[in-house]
């Protein structure tokens, strides 16, 4: 990790207020460890191809979780849900790294119950959307960014607010939090062949929630 102390240090642009973009925060090293832990992952819960609640209309992403809970979408709407949606096994856990990522990123938050992993191949995309599904509506959302670069749009709490885009590179992060803890936000492209990172090119984004609301 690229910082080691203080809340937001000056590698970081605040693009918005609460809106917090670290270039280059994992070495490449760290991409390549973060990659492995999430291999692992995917082998123990295969990434699955949600759909729009009610259209059945599928996500042109695919995606899988770990931790104690996880994200899912299907006909009957959004959710955390403890299992698998195929598998109905229980999601495998948070690696270490992501946890001490996450107390780098925002220290003194508490701890993260759910990393939502995306995976988008060429042409993908994430319509402009508010992470809301969580009880705790509080505590910050982070991202991170492994593979091909995307343009991320990143806007106000009303839909019709008016957005900035920002290109995430592998490596990247970003936080959500404070006054753009409900921000719409999505990603409008992916731009094909700007990294070798993933084998099979594409993007993986892992975003790290706290769900419930803590004692
Ligand atoms: C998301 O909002 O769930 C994903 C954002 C991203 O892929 O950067
Ligand atoms: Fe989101």
């Amino acid at each position: 990790m690229a910082r080691t102390a203080g809340l937001f240090p000056a590698s970081a642009v605040e693009v918005q207020p609460g809106a917090h973009h670290f270039p280059g925060y994992l070495s490449e090293i760290e991409q390549d460890a973060l990659l492995a832990d999430l291999r692992t992952i995917v082998a123990n819960a295969p990434l699955f191809q949600p759909v729009m609640p009610r259209t059945g209309k599928p996500f042109s992403v695919r995606m899988t979780n770990c931790g104690r809970l996880g994200w899912v979408s299907d006909r009957s709407g959004y959710r955390y849900q403890a299992t698998h949606p195929e598998t109905g096994a229980p999601w495998p856990p948070l690696p270490d790294r992501l946890q001490r990522i996450w107390v780098d990123l925002v220290p003194g938050a508490p701890a993260p119950e759910a990393a939502l992993i995306n995976h988008y191949r060429s042409g993908a995309r994430m319509g402009l959307h508010r992470d809301e599904d969580e009880d705790d509506k509080t505590v910050p959302v982070v991202s991170l960014s492994i593979g091909d670069a995307a343009r991320f749009r990143v806007g106000g709490t009303k839909r019709g607010d008016p957005t900035r885009s920002v290109r995430l590179d592998s490596g990247d992060a970003f936080v959500l939090s404070g006054a753009s803890r409900l921000a719409y936000h999505g990603i409008d492209r992916i731009y094909d062949g700007t990294s070798d990172r993933l084998s099979g090119g594409g993007r993986l984004n892992v975003t790290l929630r706290r769900v419930s609301v803590s004692e």
